[in-house]
């Protein structure tokens, strides 16, 4: 089948490769001449495990190919949709502009039983909304909303052995005809087993929004866990694991440390309180409120906590940031709560100094006027104290007793609660984490 996919960012480059490797002739488009072109050089825009491999791939067979035309998605009989929709500036809504201007611009090579599919997390309502506007101007073609889950660092995986598919279409004979080629276009996957849900416009949108406000709550719970945790010297760690193993809980997403950050969690649960509120219901979404304010707490705690080890003061104080993605395996750093802690503490007056294996680059365009190192050794060098904010695994396997040959103090602060503890106490530091007792 040959398709068109709008937006070629995280989601969008990955599910134009993945929607070749799957068969399809595929054109994915976007405004960003740069990307376009390094995607063409079969080079990945982004760090992702298993995305360049896919990209070369995919690009050999002829299959797959990008440019910043529209008109180049003639033909094309699926149309997703995969563009941003950022927190508006000063405000908790989604910016839909770029989805807008991606289904205005389509409209102009669109056919009678064409489809747009979107795939953009929007706020409820949007897709009744664009469907009117589509079948308005091109009668005949339709628009359904088909969200997609997955996460950075996995996002291959996820986008070819997805764990559902979700497919929220239009009433009637319109909605047949969508479902067939959605499932003409995910053959392979619909054929392995995937559970579907076939729905309407609305609850396909919501399952989006809701999945990812049960997320940051569930990361929520652990934190105020952690909280009192911390209150009462109990340990949040073996709280989770003595929770997480009664299978209506689940231990996944019970890691207490720092938070949740990046592009979705952040943005989608202020945009869906944003939505509630026009909608009259904003009283339903009130706790997501509170869980946003605990996972900003757990920064604000992490700086305080860096504070009480340097003996009560940051001034002058040498502090090696371990991570500066949101999480590991990616080089994203948008709302990254590792990079707000870095900055709080060189506000503070502490001399910081910040490593990542992949995202310094980034980091260093967004926050110049923070300091970058290229390993944790160079970034810990003489350091009053070591701050590991994001889990990657180099800094998981760090060996304790060498690594404490380059610092001045032996201090290391656990912000993800990813160390062994013991290990590192073992070899003479002073261990600290969110939630769990000194070391
Ligand atoms: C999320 C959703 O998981 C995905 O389904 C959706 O499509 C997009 O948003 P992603 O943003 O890639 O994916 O990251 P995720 O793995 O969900 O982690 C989000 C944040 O939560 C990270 O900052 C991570 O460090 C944090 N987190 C996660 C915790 O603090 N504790 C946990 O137990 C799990």
């Amino acid at each position: 089948m040959r398709i068109s996919v709008i937006g070629c960012g995280y989601l969008g480059a990955v599910h134009a490769a993945s929607m070749a490797q799957l068969g399809h002739d595929v054109i994915g488009i976007d405004v960003d001449r740069d990307r376009v072109s390094t995607l063409q050089q079969a080079k990945a825009p982004f760090y992702e495990p298993g995305f360049d491999e896919l990209l070369s791939t995919t690009l050999a067979t002829g299959r797959l190919h990008f440019s910043t035309d529209v008109a180049d998605a003639t033909g094309a009989v699926v149309h997703f949709v995969c563009v941003g929709t950022p927190q508006k500036r000063g405000e908790y809504a989604a910016d839909l502009r770029y989805v807008e201007s991606a289904v205005e611009a389509l409209l102009g090579v669109l056919e009678p039983g064409h489809l747009v599919a979107g795939k953009s997390t929007v706020p409820v309502g949007t897709a009744a909304r664009l469907a009117e506007l589509v079948g308005g101007k091109v009668p005949g073609a339709m628009l359904a909303w088909n969200p997609e889950f997955l996460r950075e660092g996995f996002a291959v995986q996820d986008t070819l052995h997805p764990d559902r598919l979700v497919y929220g279409l239009p009433a009637g004979a319109d909605g047949e005809r969508a479902r067939a080629l959605l499932d003409d276009v995910y053959a392979p996957i619909v054929a392995a087993g995937t559970p579907q849900v076939v729905t309407d416009h609305a609850t396909a949108e919501m399952v989006k929004t809701a999945a990812n406000s049960f997320l940051a709550t569930k990361i929520s719970f652990i934190n105020a866990m952690a909280e009192l945790c911390e209150a009462t010297g109990a340990d949040v760690k073996q709280l989770a694991d003595a929770i997480g193993h009664d299978d209506r809980i689940g231990r996944k997403f019970l890691n207490a440390g720092l938070g949740f950050g990046g592009g979705c969690l952040p943005k989608d649960i202020r945009a869906f309180m944003a939505r509630a509120g026009e909608l009259g219901a904003d009283q339903a979404l009130t706790f997501l409120r509170e869980v946003d304010n605990i996972n900003m707490r757990r920064r604000i705690r992490m700086v305080e906590l860096a504070r009480e080890v340097c003996d009560g003061s940051l001034l002058g104080k040498r502090v090696a940031v371990l991570g500066a993605a949101f999480k590991p395996d990616s080089d994203d750093i948008r709302d990254s709560p590792a990079l707000n802690v870095a900055a709080q503490l060189q506000l503070q007056g502490a001399v910081v100094r910040v490593t990542d294996p992949a995202a310094v680059a980034n980091s260093r365009r967004s926050w110049p006027q923070l300091d970058y190192a290229g390993t944790p050794e160079e970034a810990a060098d003489r350091a009053d104290a070591v701050l590991v904010l994001t889990e990657w695994r180099q800094y998981r396997e760090l060996d304790p007793v060498a690594f404490g040959e380059v610092v001045a103090q032996k201090r290391v602060l656990d912000g993800r609660n990813a160390l062994d503890r013991d290990t590192w106490v073992a070899a003479g530091w002073s261990y600290r984490a969110l939630g769990r007792r000194a070391g």
